[in-house]
């Protein structure tokens, strides 16, 4: 059986959740969906990344502690992914202690390996990136992601050998292309290497939350050190050998473009120096943007753009979880950047849900009701839209396996879109019952029954809700992807009406 070891960054917890990191988790949410569909052995990982400067500023600026300042602001995340149907298999908190684990057990191995040592450094640091600058690389001294100015620092602390794996990485990247997409990222983490490795200081001793170095007990981890050790904590590094055969190392890691240094070329290099394989595969994705700018929580701090208008929950209430989910899987694809938009929103449901398939769902119960008694006659075996089906389930299954969740969409868009031109072509409304009728709305349940099974891996609660009303018994969520093979609706079971699944929404409200 195939596995599936899915993982999103886990997410700071200065601030609220927003869209942008509901688009991350949306997809990677669809991605394991679709795996799990498919019969793949699946493991979900989500969870949030609670050490660092800047989250005991936030808890310090607030006047809590970085404990309960967590506790609040981890609930907040998993509060939002439960609302948008997020179905993880485990929720990693970077403070629980099996992570402190995990840290001292990981680092400890590359310590015992030799590559890691005391040293002294100094530098331009960006607390909101908690990441250090060349002053080459800063925008007249303000660090080019923030536009907030970077502050001189000097410790006396651990460094990682960073630069003894510049040939090793250039290898595994040699051998293994596809171990960062798209193409273009994977050249920005190459070039990146082949610009030369410095090594890294990878502990703190003016910060106390953090996770303990376990050979020097004045200082903690960097926050990122911590962190991108979540991916081995959850699946049961130095602690559960049997689980961690299971999914490592192949592994998918999305995350966002402005974290490929760490992800593509200080997480292999650690793998590496741990003694175990680098993650198998990074897919990276762009940012939604808000006329041009990036949803980032810091820069809201700073009023350039009103994310409290649009945290996740806000959307689902006013559009409904579907739909949104529906938006951030279909609207920008994994690897550009996006423009998100209310109009945007409502442009897509209002097209695609509202027109397309909520019109198909009434439709076909509607003259199934009227002219078939309600209950489903068969499909036939050469029906065009038996074609236009198997079209669509390979085109979305590729689009699935590659990383493309919007060309997913659109093959099953498509297929909407066809059995609906079918519909209008035949218009069976104006036909009287009888054998045309029934072959005519044969093929077009069936292929609705087709449609509803593409679509779960987007649209969990609509899939079942339509699944429902066609009669087919079981939760659709059960059904594997096989099942997506022309010929499968049952005859005679009885298709139920309902209200509208997508009422259209007035552009102007
Ligand atoms: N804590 C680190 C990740 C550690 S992973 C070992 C972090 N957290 S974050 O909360 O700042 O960002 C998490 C993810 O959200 C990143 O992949 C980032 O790209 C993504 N996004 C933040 N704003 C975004 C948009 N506006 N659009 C799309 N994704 C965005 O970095």
């Amino acid at each position: 059986m195939a596995r599936f070891y899915i993982t999103t960054p886990i997410y700071y917890v200065n601030d609220a959740p927003h869209v942008g990191h509901a688009y991350c988790t949306v997809n990677a949410d669809a991605l394991a969906r679709w795996h799990r569909q498919r019969g793949d052995e699946t493991y979900f990982l989500t969870g949030t990344d609670e050490h660092g400067q800047k989250v005991a500023d936030a808890a310090a600026a607030n006047g809590v502690s970085p404990q309960e300042w967590t506790d609040r602001y981890s609930a907040r995340f998993r509060a939002a992914w439960d609302d948008l149907d997020i179905a993880y298999d485990d929720y990693i908190r970077t403070t629980e202690d099996r992570h402190a684990t995990t840290v001292q057990k990981f680092l400890g191995a590359i310590y015992d390996n030799g590559y890691i040592y005391k040293g002294s450094y100094r530098g331009l640091y960006c607390v909101s990136c908690e990441d250090y600058y060349t002053a080459e690389a800063l925008h007249e001294g303000n660090c080019p992601v923030h536009g907030r100015p970077a502050v001189e620092m000097e410790e006396e602390n651990w460094f990682f050998r960073l630069s003894a794996f510049e040939d090793k990485l250039l290898e595994w990247y040699g051998a293994h292309p596809q171990a960062t997409t798209p193409d273009t990222k994977r050249n920005e983490a190459v070039a990146f290497i082949r610009g030369g490795l410095r090594d890294i200081s990878i502990t703190r001793r003016s910060l106390t939350w953090g996770v303990r170095v376990p050979w020097d007990s004045d200082q903690v981890f960097y926050v990122w050190y911590d962190a991108l050790v979540n991916y081995l904590t959850a699946i049961g590094y130095g602690t559960d050998d049997a689980k961690l055969a299971t999914w490592w190392p192949s592994v998918h890691h999305l995350i966002g473009k402005e974290i490929i240094r760490f992800h593509c070329v200080w997480w292999p290099a650690m793998c590496m120096a741990a003694g175990i394989e680098p993650p198998q595969h990074v897919h990276v994705h762009g940012w939604l943007l808000v006329g041009g700018q990036k949803l980032s929580k810091t820069m809201a701090g700073e009023g350039a753009v009103r994310l409290t208008d649009i945290a996740p929950q806000s959307l689902t209430a006013e559009y409904g979880v579907d739909p949104v989910r529906y938006y951030l899987l279909r609207d920008t694809p994994l690897g550009t950047d996006g423009d998100f938009s209310l109009e945007g929103i409502i442009s897509r449901y209002n097209t695609d849900l509202a027109n397309n398939l909520g019109n198909l769902v009434a439709r076909v119960a509607t003259v199934v009701g009227s002219k078939c008694g309600g209950v489903s006659p068969a499909s036939r075996d050469d029906s065009p839209l038996r074609i236009e089906s198997a079209a669509a389930v390979t085109t979305a299954a590729a689009a699935w396996e590659d990383f493309a969740p919007h060309a997913a969409l659109e093959a099953t868009w498509r297929l909407i879109g066809a059995t609906n031109a079918y519909l209008e072509q035949h218009a069976p409304w104006k036909m009287e019952p009888g054998p045309e009728v029934a072959a005519v709305m044969g093929d077009a349940l069936e292929a609705l029954r087709i449609i509803t099974l593409l679509i779960v891996p987007a649209m969990p609660s609509t899939a079942r809700e339509i699944w429902r009303r066609l009669g087919l018994t079981g939760d659709v969520h059960d059904v594997g992807w096989e099942a997506t093979s022309w010929g499968g609706f049952p005859v005679g079971v009885s298709v139920t009406k309902g209200e509208p699944l997508f009422p259209r929404i007035s552009s102007d409200s």
